[in-house]
């Protein structure tokens, strides 16, 4: 977050609206807004795509993140390429810009199904997730009715944090079997989302290597029972960042790598430099005795999540740049955030 200590409470300039000709600066704009800094966007893009190369998997970035063609037009060099959502809506506004290798990487709710047939009728791969016998039956019924295959993975739960099938769960290979009879089994995926508390590089790596094992050995047991498992997709951030060897894995999938956030800093997964998307706000009041200056962002802008709030740190930085009184530019991290 950029606070910008307004220049209205010292001098009431009543219009901060940027003339329609010019190109909007951040000294245009009325606040709150967000900014993507572009290159340092670029920069992170390029760190994760360099590890992937040299790790020698392909990556399915995910896009809820960044919610944006714009941001992930930079993904695959203006390309659409491989992308991981995890809603509807997103799937159809990437198929609508070209996107047609997709993976809806959110348990698969029977009634979406149509909306997915629909979409792979236009020419989407769009992969779906999975982790019950019921589902599966869901899936493969839906196939045959709509005499087209819907890809199925098998969703593998490597450290407890969502759903997922334990890789030994004695229910894998009978789910791959329902898929398979279907011509729907894809794979497996999973997404060690407990890594977001892993706060050294040591505990970063044991999570990606857990998880890769645990998506291995699970494509380990449906190829023994005979089954074909073409996808084994794992990948968080912080994972993606720190695994060393990513043998039997066939894809990488991150989002936040794209912009970063606090979370990620706080880790050490990347430094507050790193951080690519920023909230300008202005400051609309102040509570010195409490510490606190108020803007205008208000919750939705500056969002909800609470990811720092398990963490040591604040979860703002406050940049002054935007003073017009020649305020030193701030950067502090808040203690922690009360009164929610
Ligand atoms: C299934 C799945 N894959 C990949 C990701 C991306 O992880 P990250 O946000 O750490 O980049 C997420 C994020 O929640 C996810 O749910």
């Amino acid at each position: 977050m950029t606070a910008t200590p307004s220049s209205t409470t010292s001098s009431c300039t009543t219009s901060n609206a940027t003339p329609s000709s010019a190109a909007p600066t951040l000294a245009g704009p009325d606040t709150p807004f967000a900014v993507v800094d572009v290159h340092r966007t670029r920069h992170d893009i390029a760190r994760l795509r360099a590890r992937a190369d040299r790790l020698g998997v392909p990556l399915r970035p995910h896009v809820k993140t960044a919610k944006s063609l714009d941001a992930a037009a930079l993904l695959h060099d203006g390309v659409p390429g491989p992308v991981t959502v995890s809603t509807l809506a997103e799937t159809e506004v990437f198929a609508a810009a070209g996107y047609t290798d997709i993976t809806y990487a959110v348990a698969i709710d029977p009634h979406k199904l149509p909306r997915v047939i629909a979409l792979s009728r236009r020419g989407v791969t769009l992969r779906v997730l999975l982790d019950s016998t019921e589902q599966a039956r869901c899936v493969a019924a839906a196939a045959r009715e709509a005499g087209i295959a819907v890809p199925a993975q098998i969703e593998i739960d490597c450290d407890g944090h969502r759903g997922g099938l334990k890789p030994d769960a004695p229910e894998l290979t009978g789910i791959g079997r329902v898929l398979d009879d279907a011509g729907c089994l894809d794979g497996v995926l999973t997404h060690a989302g407990e890594s977001y508390f892993a706060h050294t590089d040591e505990e970063r790596r044991l999570a990606a290597r857990n998880e890769r094992d645990s998506a291995v050995a699970a494509a380990g047991r449906l190829r023994a029972g005979g089954l074909p498992v073409r996808t084994v997709s794992v990948g968080s951030t912080p994972t993606a960042h720190a695994a060393e060897d990513l043998t039997g894995v066939t894809e990488l999938r991150a989002g936040n790598y794209v912009f970063f956030d606090l979370v990620m800093a706080g880790l050490g997964v990347c430094t507050v430099d790193d951080l690519a998307l920023s909230v300008v706000v202005t400051v609309i009041g102040h509570r010195p005795e409490y510490g606190w200056i108020i803007t205008d962002g208000g919750w939705m802008a500056m969002s909800r999540d609470r990811g720092t709030a398990a963490q040591h740190r604040g979860y703002h930085v406050v940049d002054g740049s935007r003073s017009s009184a020649g305020v030193p530019v701030t950067e502090a991290f808040w203690p922690r955030v009360t009164g929610w």
